[in-house]
């Protein structure tokens, strides 16, 4: 294993890392402004003012086009851009997706990434688009491993290497090519051709891409989602593994008039007022952006400002373990997104792995908190405590609670725990007191497990209104089930 990423925070899979590039240190997650070598809407120097470490282009951009590829070769690429941190170069193979072809070949263009001194290099691998036929996609898979196979044997120094994960939308293909190229030891893992998936809002297909890729990776290597820029999804990117992000988005939105917003996007017609702060929306009224000569670059600035502002939530949600909360709160500006959430929370047991053991506190903010793997952490080491003798679980105090030899809370969604571990995390966690179908369904669940893990015990529950569910006659079977009276 390399060491070039380091893990210094972790919430959830998600995780703030510092990346040793040969221009310098990044502290991930972080988007890299992709710059078009032809039309830099914002010039390059000015990307650290909005908080940018690194940035990203296309050296087969550069390569076509004789005053680019001659400037670069002779003074390198970061003097053709005017900027001295790091930059990843792709290779061409978004064109190849495009157009079926490109005027290179692997070899080469890989040559050339080093020659002008890319910070982290490309293969060509082959981005096979979502849902086409196994067949194609095992056979496009054999090209891109090849290539990348012979990149890593020609980068053996100097620029780090990335190994980008395909596979279409098979799930078993995208975890097996990942093993592969982790075997390889490439510096930095790209997640590719997920661009369509996110075009057509298909989160929950974008989050099994995902966590199937991760699943093949080593856990601590960097992981890029190619062609990601719309900080909507950040949060929930990021929670299930992603270290880095390209943005062309900012410049491809503000082309086409378009605002974003860490919820979603707004045609800059539709906007009489600015939801934001940022230099320019704090200068500006909505009717002089419209108005404006430099609109698409006023937009452009306005993007940038939004995307980083978002990425630096996303770390501090990191540092104070509520990064969670804030997937809930963001995957709840799109439908599409939800479901996407939904799909993350499919793999709680994946994330339990990953999921720090400690945090400030848990706030449940809708059903999908009860899938939360805090719940399932708890589920799966209840056999650590034992209970002998007689029990009450209640949610409310009793005026009978000293007559018992335990004390228990049952709290939905967690279930019922010792009353002496209230005020510790998890379950100090705020909830509603009139818990939803599902906190109560998983409650009644994990307290049913507790029970028959303690068959020595007598077990005796207090019901309340507010925690009537199917489950109860289940419980009733093995512990006395009695009305709460006040
Ligand atoms: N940009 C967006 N998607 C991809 C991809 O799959 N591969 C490469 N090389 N670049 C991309
Ligand atoms: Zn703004």
């Amino acid at each position: 294993m390399s060491t070039i990423f380091e893990i210094v925070h972790k919430d959830a899979a998600g995780r703030i890392g510092r990346l040793t590039t040969p221009h310098g240190i990044v502290e991930t997650p972080t988007v890299m402004p992709v710059i078009n070598p032809n039309i830099q809407l914002i010039k390059s120097h000015e990307m650290r003012g909005f908080g940018a470490e690194v940035l990203i282009t296309n050296s087969y951009i550069i390569y076509r086009r004789d005053e680019l590829r001659e400037c670069a070769l002779k003074n390198g690429l970061h003097s053709l851009l005017g900027f001295d941190g790091p930059i990843m170069t792709d290779s061409g193979s978004f064109q190849l997706s495009i157009y079926g072809e490109v005027e290179v070949t692997n070899e080469q263009i890989i040559k050339f990434q080093q020659k002008i001194g890319s910070d982290i290099g490309v293969p060509l691998d082959i981005p096979t688009p979502p849902d086409v036929s196994r067949s194609r996609v095992e056979s496009e898979l054999a090209t891109t491993m090849e290539r990348l196979t012979e990149a890593r044997k020609i980068v053996t120094d100097g620029m780090l290497l990335a190994g980008p994960v395909q596979g279409s939308t098979y799930k078993d293909l995208r975890e097996k090519c990942a093993r592969t190229l982790s075997e390889l030891d490439f510096d930095v893992y790209p997640l590719g051709a997920v661009v369509p998936l996110m075009e057509s809002y298909r989160y929950a297909d974008l989050v099994d891409v995902i966590v199937s890729s991760k699943k093949g990776l080593h856990p601590t290597s960097p992981v890029h989602l190619f062609g990601a820029g719309h900080p909507m999804m950040f949060a929930l990117a990021v929670a299930i593994g992603c270290d880095l992000f390209d943005s062309a988005a900012y410049a491809l939105y503000a082309k086409d008039a378009r605002y974003i917003t860490s919820n979603g996007t707004y045609h800059l017609e539709d906007l009489h007022y600015l939801p934001c702060s940022c230099p320019v929306c704090s200068s500006h009224t909505a009717e002089e952006i419209k108005n404006a000569d430099n609109r698409e670059e006023l937009l452009a600035r306005h993007n940038l400002y939004v995307t980083f502002e978002e990425m630096r939530l996303v770390k501090q949600s990191i540092k104070d373990g509520n990064l969670l909360e804030l997937v809930e709160l963001r995957c709840r500006a799109h439908p599409r997104l939800l479901e996407g959430l939904k799909q993350a929370y499919s793999y709680s047991a994946w994330l339990e792995k990953y999921d720090r053991t400690s945090k400030s506190t848990f706030f449940y903010c809708g059903s999908e908190s009860a899938n939360r793997p805090e719940i399932l952490r708890f589920s799966n080491r209840m056999d650590r405590f034992t209970i002998t003798g007689s029990a009450i679980i209640r949610a409310t105090e009793t005026k009978d609670d000293s007559k018992y030899d335990n004390v228990l809370v049952f709290k939905p969604p967690f279930g019922a725990f010792p009353v002496e571990l209230g005020e510790v995390y998890p379950f100090n966690a705020e909830v509603v007191s009139n818990p939803d179908n599902e906190a109560v369904e998983r409650g009644l669940l994990n307290t049913i497990k507790l029970i028959e893990l303690n068959p020595e015990a007598e077990f005796t529950f207090v019901i309340e209104e507010r925690f009537k569910h199917p489950l109860i006659g289940l419980l009733a079977e093995i512990a006395n089930v009695v009305e709460f009276e006040r």
